[in-house]
């Protein structure tokens, strides 16, 4: 009997993965809820929310402090999150992953700890037109404290990263490269293997926020070849003020700490104090154990899915939406790389961006409008706002093609 071949991806069942998610079934104005505000942050699952309150119900204490059981619970289900992040991202060493509020710390420990005591002036960082405000400020705070200027590389009017100059950009003074993943507005996804390639030729340390990565591809942090790999895990499924900072050990070790405070010491004298190791040499204070153990729930869940169901999904949903947007009249779409994670960026002609996503609003469709926090974006396609769509893998062409309509409605209103 001649067996059907199994396909390579196994389809991945929406309906029932809607299902664990409470909040996709509310209603906003009376309308189902559309939710295409990923990219801001994602939903949580029931085994995320259930993490949480599990905690707090059944394991809630101060980690690393006590010696009695509860304590012990949550410092091993907050070292368990560790490890957890450490196998999603695949770093050879769980002591190479620092837990953090999320990207925006994880870059400002770098620049604080790596960047500040090194840089000096006549030194630069590089930095691409495309990045996140997170991924642009704390660079420049370090730069007016050192002397040393932040350069932008530039990119094209598909939104692609031009790389050439890019690689002509990483000259002698350039000490450190930072560059994104996946952009949060245009949805470009950057080819870091190839950046590190030509960054570790020049022996420049290259770092990557991959904030909006993490969420929809399999990050391999030996494999890309950066030395720093920021993560947040709000937009991963995770709770809010969770993320991770990725370095490679030798960076670490060589890092003074950013904060100081209890936790993260060996020895404290009025003479002087030894710290720990890392990773808990970055990680001060009382952290968000409960966060964290919602992130490894969330990375659970993303594990079970996997990625391969998970990209073949947005990216066939991504094409989808991408044609149903690019079909509206007087549309002008900002992002159209070769390669995309599911974010579509776009403006109608006449319609501000900010009155399209109050009037979606009340159609019960949540987009973002604005200039999500990445002004040299805005002002090198020379917009102020775009709307923009972002998708996750439990949307659905249904809730694309209910958007479409609702753009239909909105439009009649504001045209
Ligand atoms: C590309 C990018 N970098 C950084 C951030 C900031 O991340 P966090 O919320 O984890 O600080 C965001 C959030 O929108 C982002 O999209």
């Amino acid at each position: 009997m001649n067996a059907k071949p199994e396909p390579a991806v196994l389809p991945l069942d929406v309906e029932r993965i809607r299902a664990d998610f409470p909040l996709l079934s509310r209603t906003v104005h009376g309308k189902p809820l559309i939710y295409f505000d990923n990219a801001n942050t994602s939903q949580k699952p029931v085994s995320v929310i259930e993490a949480v309150d599990r905690h707090y119900r059944q394991h809630n204490a101060n980690v690393a402090r006590a010696v009695h059981t509860l304590g012990e619970e949550a410092t091993a289900s907050y070292e368990g999150a560790r490890d957890a992040l450490a196998r999603f991202i695949n770093a050879s060493s769980r002591d190479e992953v620092i837990l953090t509020s999320g990207t925006t710390q994880a870059i400002n420990l770098v620049a604080y700890s790596y960047a500040l005591p090194r840089l000096k002036a006549g030194d630069a960082i590089l930095t691409t037109v495309m990045e996140h405000h997170a991924n642009i400020v704390p660079w420049q705070l370090v730069a007016e404290r050192t002397g040393a200027t932040v350069k932008a590389a530039p990119i094209d009017t598909n939104g692609e990263l031009i790389l050439e100059k890019f690689f002509e950009m990483l000259t002698p003074e350039v000490k450190l490269a930072c560059v994104g993943h996946v952009s949060n507005v245009l949805g470009t996804v950057n080819p870091i293997r190839e950046i590190a390639r030509e960054c570790r030729k020049r022996g420049i340390p290259l770092l990557v926020d991959g904030s909006q990565a993490a969420p929809h591809r399999r990050i391999d942090v030996q494999a890309l070849g950066c030395d720093f790999y920021a993560i947040t895990g709000h937009k991963m499924l995770a709770p809010t003020g969770t993320g991770a900072l990725w370095a490679r050990r030798e960076h670490l070790m060589a890092m003074p700490p950013f904060f100081g405070g209890g936790e993260m010491i060996r020895e404290v004298r009025f003479e002087g104090t030894v710290f720990a190791d890392p990773p808990h040499r970055f990680e001060a204070g009382t952290p968000n154990i409960a966060g964290f153990a919602g992130m490894a729930a969330a990375i659970r869940y993303i594990e079970d899915i996997g990625f391969d169901r998970l990209e073949a999904y947005e990216q066939d949903l991504l094409a989808y939406a991408t044609k149903a947007i690019e079909n509206l009249p007087g549309v002008r779409i900002f992002g159209r790389a070769k390669e995309k994670e599911p974010v579509v960026s776009f403006l109608l002609e006449g319609a501000h961006a900010n009155d399209m996503a109050t009037l979606l609003d009340l159609q019960g469709v949540a987009v973002r409008s604005g200039h999500h926090c990445a002004h040299p974006l805005m002002h090198f396609f020379g917009v102020p706002a775009t709307l923009r769509a972002s998708l996750a893998f439990y949307n659905t062409k249904t809730e694309v093609d209910g958007f479409i309509e609702a753009i239909g409605k909105v439009r009649k209103l504001l045209l």
